[in-house]
């Protein structure tokens, strides 16, 4: 049984499944070793074989019930044109958007992500048939966020300043990637993906009033730009640190699911929700660090509150210090608990 897709599907699954955002990556010495092999990020990203890899390292060690493609939400500026390149230590280094719009170009876009596809395609094929294929996009505004030449370290003062600055120039740019990301969205969908989750790591960075305008409008189309051509694809919604913003971003998206930061109340999120919204997440990345003891009684303490299907995840990805066998141990906790009734 897939058991994350039974959860996104309404139905009763064997054990609470759980998968961890930013579960391949450098807190496994096996995805470092193929880094280094790889060269750069960007050819780990681009290389299908390496890219599938790595995606299935974390399911073969741990057995997570969801697999999330390796790959990162920066591609999508990439696709439209922008010069992306990470560098050690340093984070990603994109090309900025200078005073023209991106054109999204199917073809074009297609040509510089196909790759991308083919991974999916790769990892699928190997996945083992009750983990389920987990695609996923930057939302527009995290992803303007770095078009605009901001860096995560000052909350993207630049991006803001000029979002202020030319609201018209902003609201086109999250046009153009509204379109591109439903698009490579559905292509991921193609490729096999059987549910997809929206990045919005920095939600909580826009402002009060904007946030109907650069958050939940721009997701909404691409909620409804999926459905139209997938009507059951589970679309997973992450508004991180969106706080009170929460609740309106889940009624007014139509997502089917949503990824809860460790900041929001779980029980308080599942009360106010609609019974039909599947929650995910919550746990406190930096617990994953240890000691284990606390890492667990958190995520028991999770799984007690629980009020219907839920995905376990943490609030946030996991980070490169992390012991791989605090994983391995939520994973085994999560999978072998048992609801008491
Ligand atoms: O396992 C997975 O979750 C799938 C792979 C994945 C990556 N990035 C790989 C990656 C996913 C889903 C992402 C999403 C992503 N990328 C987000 C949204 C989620 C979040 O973390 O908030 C954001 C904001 C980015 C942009 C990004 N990519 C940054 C800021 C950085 C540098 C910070 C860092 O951790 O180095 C990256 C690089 C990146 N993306 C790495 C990985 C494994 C590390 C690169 C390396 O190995 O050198």
């Amino acid at each position: 049984m897939k058991n994350i897709l039974s959860v996104l599907e309404g139905k009763k699954p064997e054990h609470c499944p759980i998968w961890l955002m930013r579960q391949a990556g450098r807190y496994l010495p096996e995805y470092r070793e193929l880094r280094s092999k790889s060269g750069s990020f960007m050819q780990l990203c681009f290389t299908p074989a390496y890219a599938a890899e790595v995606t299935l390292q974390p399911i073969r060690r741990f057995g997570m019930d969801g697999a999330i493609l390796f790959s990162d939400i920066l591609v999508v500026p990439h696709g439209l044109g922008y010069a992306l390149d990470f560098r050690e230590g340093e984070g990603p280094q994109l090309e900025s958007v200078g005073s023209t719009l991106p054109v999204f170009d199917k073809a074009v876009f297609f040509d510089r992500v196909r790759n991308i596809f083919e991974t999916v395609r790769l990892t699928k094929a190997q996945l083992p048939p009750h983990v389920t294929m987990i695609g996923f996009a930057g939302s527009p505004w995290t992803v303007a966020c770095y078009m605009l030449g901001g860096k995560g370290r000052d909350e993207f003062a630049q991006a803001r300043a000029r979002a202020a600055q030319d609201p018209l120039f902003f609201k086109d740019l999250l046009a153009v990637l509204v379109d591109a990301t439903a698009f490579y969205l559905k292509e991921q969908v193609k490729a096999g993906a059987e549910c997809v989750q929206l990045f919005d790591s920095w939600s909580g960075l826009v402002p009060d009033a904007l946030f109907e305008d650069w958050v939940i409008e721009p997701t909404r189309q691409i909620v409804a730009q999926l459905k139209k051509d997938f009507p059951l694809l589970p679309i997973i919604g992450f508004p991180r640190k969106a706080a009170t913003h929460v609740m309106p971003y889940v009624q007014k998206t139509g997502v089917h699911a949503v990824s809860l930061d460790e900041t929001v109340s779980l029980a308080g999120m599942q009360d106010a929700l609609d019974a039909k919204i599947i929650v995910q997440g919550n746990l406190a990345p930096e617990l994953m660090r240890g000691p284990e003891k606390d890492m667990l009684a958190a995520a028991e303490r999770i799984l007690s509150s629980a009020k219907r299907p839920f995905i376990f995840n943490l609030g946030h990805g996991l980070t490169p210090e992390v012991p791989p066998d605090h994983v391995g141990a939520l994973v085994r906790f999560v999978q072998g608990y048992r609801v008491k009734t």
